[in-house]
C-alpha cells in the first residue's frame, strides 16, 4: 500500500473525500502525513479529527521558498511518503521538492485546463461567461497548472448559474473523482476514465 501525504491551505474537503474514501476501502493508500501551509486552517482540524500527523508550517517563518520546501522534504522522507496529492494547496511548487518527487505529485484544479488556471478558476469561469467547465486531475510540472493531464470531467454552466452552485458541482465531482482516480493510479498504475458529462 503506498504511502501518501495530502497538502491543503484551507477547508480540506476534498481531504476529507479521500479520508473517508480510505476509511470506506474503496481507496487502497495510506495517508502518512497531512502538509499544510496556513496555520489554523479547517483542514488541520480533519487531520486531527482522522489521527493523521501534520506538519503545518508558516512561510513567513523561513527565509525562502527553497528553506520551507527543504524541511517539507524532510518530513515527507521520515514519514516514508512516496506521493505527494495537492488538494486546495494554494502555492506553486518550487524546484526543491519537485526535484525529490517529479512524477509523483499530483493536483486537482477547478476548471478544463487549460482554460482558467491560478486562484479562483471558478470565479474565472463565471467572468468569462463560459458555457462548460468542470475538474482537471493533473500531475505537477514547474508551472502553474500546466502538468501533463491525467483526466478531466465537464460540467455544463447553466444561465443562471451562481458562484455558490457552480463550487457545489465542481466540489461534487472532486469528490468522487480524485479519491477514484488515486486509487487506479496508486494500486494499478494506470488510469481507465471516461470522460463524462455530470449533471446535477
Ligand atoms: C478545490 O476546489 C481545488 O480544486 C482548488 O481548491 C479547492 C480546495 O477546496 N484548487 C485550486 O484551485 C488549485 N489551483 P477544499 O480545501 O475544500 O478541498
Amino acid at each position: 500500500m503506498k504511502n501518501i501525504a495530502i497538502f491543503a491551505s484551507g477547508n480540506g474537503s476534498n481531504f476529507q473525500a479521500i479520508i473517508d474514501r480510505v476509511h470506506a476501502g474503496d481507496l487502497t493508500a495510506h495517508i502518512s502525513l497531512l502538509v499544510c501551509d496556513r496555520p489554523g486552517a479547517y483542514c488541520v482540524e480533519r487531520a486531527n479529527a482522522a489521527g493523521i500527523p501534520i506538519f503545518v508550517f508558516n512561510p513567513k517563518d523561513y527565509p525562502s521558498k527553497a528553506d520551507f520546501e527543504q524541511k517539507i522534504c524532510e518530513q515527507l522522507t521520515t514519514a516514508g511518503v512516496e506521493w505527494v496529492i495537492l488538494a486546495g494547496y494554494m502555492r506553486l511548487v518550487g524546484p526543491t521538492l519537485l526535484k525529490e518527487y517529479e512524477g509523483r505529485i499530483l493536483n486537482i484544479h477547478p476548471s478544463l485546463l487549460p482554460e482558467f488556471p491560478g486562484k479562483d478558476a471558478v470565479g474565472q469561469a463565471l467572468a468569462a461567461k463560459a458555457k462548460w467547465s468542470g475538474v482537471t486531475i493533473h500531475f505537477v510540472d514547474d508551472g502553474m497548472d500546466t502538468g501533463p493531464i491525467i483526466v478531466q470531467e465537464r460540467v455544463r454552466i447553466e444561465a443562471n448559474e451562481t458562484r455558490e452552485s457552480l463550487q457545489r458541482k465542481i466540489q461534487g465531482i472532486e469528490h468522487r473523482l480524485y479519491p477514484e482516480i488515486l486509487h487506479m493510479l496508486l494500486t494499478r498504475g494506470e488510469v481507465k476514465h471516461d470522460e463524462k458529462t455530470s449533471t446535477y
